[in-house]
């Protein structure tokens, strides 16, 4: 990823989940690379202490955070330009209750949560008015699903979280993505990790391709190895948008 200040991301305050993990340590290298500034999310005690590519220390802030206490970050979220919702965690063969509750809660519903925080956080009341020259961008959430939202990956518990993820994205979004926000898709094949050390690609490579995807402009961003993936996915994107626009409504916003 070029760095510099000609970067969409360049002074962007950059918010990312799962940031100790493989991937959330690279994207948070190209997101620096890019001159935005950053936010560790993380669930890890540990200091994160990361590199750039010349061996300097990046500069970011640590916070932490659990699955189910998300609200404790509105006050962090509504000064956040991009959050990425990247933490996950794969049960493998694991069908027991407590590997389902703990799937669910971790890949989709915390997701979802931290969507909702950072979609109101986004809000102006004034109205949605689009940024006008010399207004901000507006600001983005990032979700990393998975092709497993659509394909097999050996992982039956892990395949109906992200599904279940995707399929929430694709119904809120209805509501909360508009001129105020704009939500992207990381649709990712397999890369090396923690949760997945047999992954074919580099998670340095996928950040790096993530991020020059989004710089295109892309909002259905796809890494993977698998062409089948480049086929299906949207196909599936838009005949969810098709089946959830035709037979959901908006509903009432209860009084505050
Ligand atoms: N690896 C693959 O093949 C692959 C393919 C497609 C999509 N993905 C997705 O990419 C994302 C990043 O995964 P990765 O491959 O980089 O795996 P990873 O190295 O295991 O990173 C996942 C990170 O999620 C966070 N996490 C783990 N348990 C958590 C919990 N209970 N509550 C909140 N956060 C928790 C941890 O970060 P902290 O300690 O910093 O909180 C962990 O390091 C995941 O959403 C994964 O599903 C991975």
């Amino acid at each position: 990823m070029s760095a510099g200040r000609s970067s969409p991301f360049a002074g962007r305050r950059v918010a990312i989940t799962g940031a100790s993990g493989s991937l959330g340590r690279e994207l948070l290298r190209a997101f620096h690379s890019c001159g935005a500034s950053l936010v560790a999310l993380t669930t890890s005690s540990e200091p994160l202490q990361l590199m750039s590519a010349s061996g300097d220390p990046i500069p970011l802030e640590q916070r932490s955070w659990r699955c189910g206490q998300e609200a404790e970050l509105s006050e962090l979220l509504s000064h956040i330009d991009i959050l990425v919702i990247n933490h996950g965690i794969n049960a493998h063969a694991d069908r027991s209750a407590a590997a389902l509750e703990r799937s669910l809660e971790v890949n989709a519903l915390s997701s979802i949560r931290l969507l909702e925080l950072f979609a109101s956080a986004a809000q102006d009341p004034n109205g949605s008015v689009k940024p006008g020259p010399g207004e901000p961008p507006r600001r983005e959430v990032w979700i990393n699903s998975s092709e497993a939202e659509i394909l097999p990956a050996v992982s039956p518990l892990y395949e109906i979280s992200k599904r279940l993820l995707g399929q929430l994205i694709s119904l809120r979004a209805f509501d909360l993505a508009g001129p105020k926000l704009r939500i992207r898709r990381l649709v990712l094949g397999p890369f090396r990790s923690n949760l997945n050390p047999i992954g074919v690609m580099g998670a340095a490579f996928v950040a790096q391709a993530v991020l020059r995807l989004a710089a295109w402009d892309w909002g259905l961003i796809i890494v993977t190895p698998n062409p089948l993936t480049y086929v299906l996915m949207p196909l599936v994107a838009l005949i969810r948008w098709i089946y959830m626009g035709l037979f959901s409504r908006p509903g009432h916003q209860s009084p505050a």
